[in-house]
C-alpha cells in the first residue's frame, strides 16, 4: 500500500531511477532536476531540503512564489509519484496551475496511484486552510481529469489551456 510522506533522503536511489523515467518521458516539471546532481548523495540532501523549505512562508522561492507543500507518494521504499499542495492563489495559479499539482512515474501508471494519492492529499489541504482544491489539468489529459472527477471535483469555467476543477477538502 502506498502513503504519502514528507520528502526524505532515504529514497535517493528510488527517486533518481524515477527521475530517469521522467526525462526519457520529457515531463516538464522535472527537466531542471538534473539527475547528475541527485546521484550525489549530498547533492541530493540539498534538493529534499529545499523542496521542504519551499513549504514555509517566506524566502526564496524556487517555482510559484507562493509557499508550497510537497509529498512523495511512496511503497516501501520505492518512489511512485509525487505531489504538490499550493497554499495560495496568485493569478497564474487561478487561472492555469491550480492548488495542486502530481505527477505519477511512468512505471507505476494506470494502477489507480494518481486517485488514491489526491484522495489522501485532499485533507492535507484542508488542514493547510484549503476548503476546495483547485486543480486544473490539459484538454487532453484524460487521466488528470479521471483523477480529478473521481476525487469530486466541480468543474470551473475553462481556459483556453485548462480544464478546470473545485475539489472539496472536508473529510467525509
Ligand atoms: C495523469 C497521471 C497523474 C495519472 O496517473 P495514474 O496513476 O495513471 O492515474 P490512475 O491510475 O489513478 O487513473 C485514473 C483513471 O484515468 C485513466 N487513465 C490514466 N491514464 C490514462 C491515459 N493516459 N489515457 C486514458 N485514461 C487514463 C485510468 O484508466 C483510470 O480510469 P478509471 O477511473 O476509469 O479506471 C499520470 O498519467 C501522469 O503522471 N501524467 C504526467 C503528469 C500529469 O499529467 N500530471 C497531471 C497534471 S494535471
Amino acid at each position: 500500500m502506498a502513503v504519502l510522506i514528507t520528502p526524505a533522503t532515504a529514497l535517493r536511489e528510488s527517486f533518481v531511477e524515477a527521475l530517469g523515467e521522467y526525462h526519457a518521458e520529457g515531463l516538464p516539471f522535472y527537466a531542471r532536476v538534473d539527475e547528475r546532481l541527485l546521484r550525489d548523495r549530498e547533492g541530493f540532501a540539498a534538493y529534499v531540503r529545499s523542496v521542504v523549505l519551499d513549504a514555509l512562508p517566506g524566502g526564496w522561492r524556487p517555482t510559484f512564489a507562493v509557499a508550497q507543500t510537497t509529498l512523495w507518494w511512496v511503497e516501501g521504499r520505492r518512489f511512485v509519484g509525487r505531489l504538490s499542495i499550493r497554499h495560495e492563489l496568485n493569478d497564474w495559479l487561478r487561472s492555469t496551475g491550480g492548488h495542486i499539482g502530481y505527477d505519477v512515474r511512468p512505471s507505476e501508471r494506470r494502477r489507480g496511484h494518481a486517485t488514491a494519492m489526491l484522495a489522501d492529499a485532499l485533507p492535507v489541504a484542508h488542514a493547510l486552510g484549503i476548503d476546495r482544491a483547485l486543480v486544473t489539468c490539459d484538454h487532453d489529459n484524460v487521466g488528470s481529469r479521471k483523477v480529478i472527477e473521481a476525487n469530486g471535483g466541480i468543474a470551473d469555467a475553462p481556459t483556453a489551456e485548462k480544464l478546470r476543477y473545485w475539489v472539496p477538502t472536508a473529510p467525509g
